[in-house]
């Protein structure tokens, strides 16, 4: 299809380096390809093991026009499962999030156990096989205590990003982590105006004051490394490791799902991202100390984690409609912090929700701008270069 073919040549003559046409942004057939071909096949993060601790705990995960249920079993594995009735098709559970011995479905009472198999179903004739009737499994995996699901039937495999990523996820123990806070913004802008904003700092001076006053990332490249120094000398005494992979988009592996890994510094003053600089909840895992520097990383396209020493900031972009999106963010603290005592919420969430609240405001005006017949595509800065990356990893997902 011409729509799909890789964009056309630029006025200057190359194909790349530019930010997308206006079709990938506003044509409804393309968007039910990306349903297909991205959004639907990607590994995404859907929450913590900590949010069901118990038998019977659930929680729903629901993306565009699908609904997971996510859940944990009498013995104790945890288990997704499309919300799907196997009768006529009802969503079987209707709350966002709860305990359950069983699912009752809502129109005609089929009834479900929590391991997923069709338990009862009324009046139905004797050649009737319930064995061959339970709810559909999600592909579904645990990555040091995060759920991830993927709801293609052939996911690609997560085995790299479980070896490269074992260490420094078991740093800060990501496995004995908890949800301080969740907190869900809707955006009124393609999901791809949404990911695209997060993968630059171009706009960070500009847009985020708050963000800028402790992150080097928005200096110029030449300032970068100098500013880098002062973590790098503390990082191995305060158990820092070193972890550095860089499989994001145009450098996915083959077969394996995309990720990267990297660290930098927080500006001087900053222990963390607070708005003092002092820390906001107990150290995380067995580090020993702040050596003022943030890891970031992404697992999939859609998923993302900044990492300070006392506290995880998750990340999920989502689209909810064809021009509208969400990002979810999580803060994660230890398991064993207690609320008013080792953390104080607003002061924990200040930095993000001050930041996602402003990249909204852009992001809507970006799109605004782009629904417009003069939007064409325009040249990239440097500091967009993986921008240019995950563009061209889109419009090879999408001719897939
Ligand atoms: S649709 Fe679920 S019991 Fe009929
Ligand atoms: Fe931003």
């Amino acid at each position: 299809m011409e729509k799909l073919a890789p964009q056309k040549k630029r006025i200057d003559g190359s194909t790349s380096g530019w930010s997308l046409d206006r079709d990938f942004y506003k044509d409804p057939e393309i968007f039910e390809k990306e349903k297909e071909k991205i959004i639907f096949d990607n590994w995404i993060f859907a929450g913590h093991v900590s949010q069901i601790p118990n038998a019977g705990d659930y929680f729903l995960f629901n993306l565009l026009e699908e609904s997971i249920i996510i859940i944990r079993g009498n013995d104790m594995e945890i288990r997704a499962f499309f919300n799907v009735c196997r009768h006529r098709g009802s969503h079987v559970c209707l709350e966002k999030t709860g305990n359950s011995k069983r699912f009752i479905c809502p129109y005609h009472a089929w009834t479900y156990d929590i391991e997923g198999s069709l338990f009862a179903a009324r009046g139905m004739p004797d050649s009737f096989d319930k064995s061959n009737h339970g709810l559909h499994p999600c592909a579904m995996d645990i990555i040091e205590g995060m759920v991830f699901i993927n709801f293609g039937d052939n996911p690609v495999s997560l085995e790299n990003v479980k070896r490269d990523l074992a260490g420094p996820l078991k740093m800060y123990d990501f496995n004995n982590l908890k949800v301080a806070a969740h907190k869900r913004y809707p955006i009124d802008g393609n999901w791809k105006i949404t990911l695209e904003n997060y993968q630059e700092c171009y706009h960070c001076a500009p847009s985020h004051p708050e963000y800028s006053l402790s992150h080097t990332f928005k200096v110029e490249d030449d300032k970068f490394e100098e500013l880098q120094k002062p973590m790098l000398s503390r990082m191995e005494a305060l158990g820092v490791g070193t972890h550095e992979y860089d499989y994001q988009f145009d450098k996915q592996q083959e077969g394996q799902e995309n990720y990267a890994c990297s660290r930098y510094a927080l500006f001087e003053k900053y222990k963390t991202g607070s708005q003092d600089g002092k820390p906001l909840a107990p150290l995380l895992g067995n580090l020993l100390g702040y050596d003022h520097g943030a890891l970031d990383i992404n697992i999939g396209s859609f998923t993302y984690y900044l990492c300070y020493n006392d506290h995880i900031i998750v990340y999920v972009f989502t689209p909810t409609e064809h021009e509208k999106s969400a990002c979810d963010i999580y803060w994660l603290v230890r398991n064993d912090a207690e609320e008013g005592k080792d953390y104080d919420l607003d002061k924990l969430t200040w930095l993000w929700n001050a930041t996602t609240l402003a990249d909204e405001r852009i992001i809507v005006d970006n799109q605004k701008g782009v629904n417009s017949k003069k939007y064409q595509s325009g040249p990239l800065a440097i500091k967009e270069k993986l921008i240019e990356r995950y563009i061209v990893w889109y419009l090879h997902q999408l001719a897939k």
